[in-house]
């Protein structure tokens, strides 16, 4: 019985990769160089706003996970996705620089870090360091966190998949200065934005003179009080993350108690409601980037648990989440469709990008299927 399981999940996601591959294809042959966000009815060119520019480096970090996934079964396209991913990556290193956004570990770590352990060319590590430097010059002294790109008095949750970074960047200087700033943030971001039952909010404020913290609020959720999946899925990859660079047991903690949230409070399959605490009807919409996100934060956590009974059945609910998205969320099944996942939202208030493809989502759920695969 668990061998015909590993079989058909193997199979599954084998296919979903193999789709995925199809779409990304079909995008940088008919749009080359251009790196997308979010679909309008499937479609990934348009002119609907960015809100703010964090996504560039997913679609090159999805042409690096395809590079892997052909170079772990010796498959013939090795060279082409890493052509593709050089091509797409290069383009990046100026962002090492970007004082304007708090995404730097998005737009790197899924970049020039898969890069950097391909080849190990100390050029790629010297623009990771650089980058982690740049973000570490977001750290308020006065409130011991990050600043977001909205304010100076504003935190996100967002933030704990970019301070994986900074970590990196202390390791391979052996700064300690760097490591205490990512070490502070995650401390107050777990002080001020995980609650006691392990959901998050989406931002913290702050009083910049005192550094003292204000309230809890948010921008893409649906109150400041409630729990937006996506960000509570960002929290348990993240925390996780933290955990792997610092050991600090407090940080596995953190990502155990966001995991227990999402899974307790996810339907059976495991694809989340935008945010837990919206209204019945508005539950309804699911944000399958979130369930991505956690899916890949499960599997990648199981691995850092000393319980293995607990580390097994993240490993298996992080499979359960992958086997529902193959199902019932790919866009195979739509003609014309360019994302590769369905059902994604990005910010509902803002109307942008409201049940359709968001590139994240499609990183996500191919960094999971990709992990997945190499261990079934
Ligand atoms: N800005 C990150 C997100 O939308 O999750």
């Amino acid at each position: 019985m668990i061998q015909f399981q590993l079989e058909t999940d193997k199979a599954l996601f084998e296919s979903a990769i193999q789709f995925g591959q199809k779409q990304v294809k079909k995008l940088i042959e008919k749009s080359p160089d251009f790196c997308p966000m979010y679909t309008q009815k499937g479609k990934w060119k348009h002119e609907g706003a960015a809100w703010t520019h964090w996504c560039d480096g997913f679609l090159p970090g999805i042409l690096w996970l395809f590079r892997r996934y052909e170079a772990d079964r010796e498959g013939k396209d090795v060279d082409y996705w890493k052509v593709q991913a050089i091509r797409y990556s290069k383009p990046l290193e100026v962002r090492k620089n970007d004082r304007d956004v708090h995404d730097l570990g998005f737009i790197f770590l899924s970049t020039y870090y898969r890069w950097y352990q391909v080849d190990r060319n100390p050029e790629h590590e010297a623009v990771l360091i650089e980058a982690g430097k740049t973000l570490a010059l977001r750290f308020r002294e006065k409130g011991q966190y990050l600043r977001s790109f909205v304010s100076e008095d504003s935190l996100f949750i967002d933030i704990m998949m970019n301070v994986g970074i900074i970590f990196y960047a202390a390791r391979a200087t052996g700064d300690k200065h760097l490591r205490e700033v990512a070490v502070r943030h995650a401390l107050t971001t777990r002080r001020m934005l995980v609650r006691g039952d392990g959901s998050t909010a989406h931002e913290g404020l702050f009083d910049t003179t005192t550094g003292e913290f204000v309230r809890q609020a948010t921008h893409q959720g649906y109150r400041a009080d409630s729990c937006w999946s996506r960000g509570l899925a960002w929290a348990l990859y993240g925390f996780g993350t933290c955990y792997e660079y610092s050991r600090d047991p407090h940080f596995l903690e953190t990502a155990e108690s966001c995991a227990d949230y999402y899974i307790t409070h996810s339907p059976a399959d495991g694809v989340a409601p935008w945010d837990f605490n919206a209204p019945t009807e508005s539950r309804k919409l699911l944000d399958t980037s979130a369930a991505a996100i956690a899916a890949s934060g499960l599997l990648r956590l199981s691995r850092l648990l000393q319980d293995p009974v607990k580390g097994h059945f993240y490993w298996n609910t992080g499979l359960r989440i992958l086997r529902s998205l193959c199902e019932k969320h790919l866009a195979d099944k739509e003609k014309g469709w360019e994302g590769i996942l369905k059902g994604g939202v990005y910010h509902l208030d803002k109307k942008l990008g409201v049940n359709e493809s968001v590139i994240w989502g499609d990183h996500f759920f191919i960094e999971a299927l990709e992990h997945a695969l190499r261990h079934l």
